[in-house]
């Protein structure tokens, strides 16, 4: 029988809470780990309530609900420990990237399928202290495959364009990269670059929580375009994203 989804959404830069979620009840959940980055939010999709059937979601605001948070500060394990504390087995994450592949235009949304961590300074794993032996998960694919086609047949239902098979580069930040930087990830075979794609994808995969990142490009990386990155050009860019994402999640759950 087919396990019952229960589902949490991971939201980043541009996404720190879900308008279209009535929240019913917020917890602050303390972790071995420390605190998480918020407390956990539970509600509905607006058109639902759990009296007709609806599902009930949870909403992590990744940064913060302040957004003060930065991406190399971000606290993964308290986040995903938290979330699998409370039975969370489908998680949707959110990220803004930078776009490399030519295609990967400001604005536009990517589900990616590969992953380079290019991370330094991060703990990425729950299986280090007190072990009773030595654990390596595979990792081969780092996404949700039954999800990434789920999302891919939401996107199709509401016209939401969805550009597929990317490889997501994982950066340290706080900075953005240089030009010399993304040329090299280039030839790497990333597409797009983001600070907040790994170690969470690899905790989740060490917790067995379905794991999936929906995208949302920001702005060209590093010397891709003749104008240097502005915070005030992210922010407009991910206005539109976000919308589209907010729908695409709608409809996500509604099919779920
Ligand atoms: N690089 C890294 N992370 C990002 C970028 C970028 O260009 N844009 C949004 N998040």
């Amino acid at each position: 029988m087919e396990k019952e989804k229960k589902v949490a959404i991971i939201g980043g830069t541009g996404l720190t809470s879900l308008q279209n979620l009535d929240i019913v009840r917020s917890e602050v959940i303390m972790t071995p780990y420390g605190e998480p980055s918020s407390p956990v939010s539970y509600g509905v999709m607006e058109d639902g309530s759990l009296e007709n059937g609806s599902k009930e979601i949870v909403f992590l605001a990744r940064h913060g609900h302040e957004h003060n948070i930065p991406p190399h500060k971000v606290n993964y394990r308290a986040n995903l420990w938290a979330l699998n504390h409370i039975g969370i087995n489908t998680l949707i994450a959110v990220n803004a990237v930078g776009g490399i592949r030519d295609d990967m235009l400001p604005g536009s949304l990517v589900l990616p399928n590969q992953i380079i961590d290019y991370t330094t300074q991060r703990i990425n794993t729950f299986f280090e202290d007190n072990l009773t032996h030595v654990t390596h998960i595979d990792f081969s694919y780092p996404y949700s495959e039954e999800l990434s086609q789920l999302i891919l047949e939401s996107a199709e239902k509401q016209h939401i364009e969805l550009l597929q098979n990317a490889t997501y580069a994982a950066t340290e930040g706080p900075r953005l990269e240089t030009a010399a930087e993304i040329q090299r990830l280039k030839r790497d075979g990333c597409d797009i670059v983001g600070m907040t794609g790994m170690p969470e994808a690899a905790l989740a995969r060490e917790l067995e929580i379905d794991y999936v990142s929906i995208c949302a490009n920001a702005n060209w990386a590093a010397g891709l375009s003749d104008e240097l990155i502005s915070m005030r050009d992210i922010e407009k860019n991910l206005l539109g994203a976000m919308a589209q994402i907010r729908c695409l999640i709608a409809q996500l759950l509604k099919s779920m």
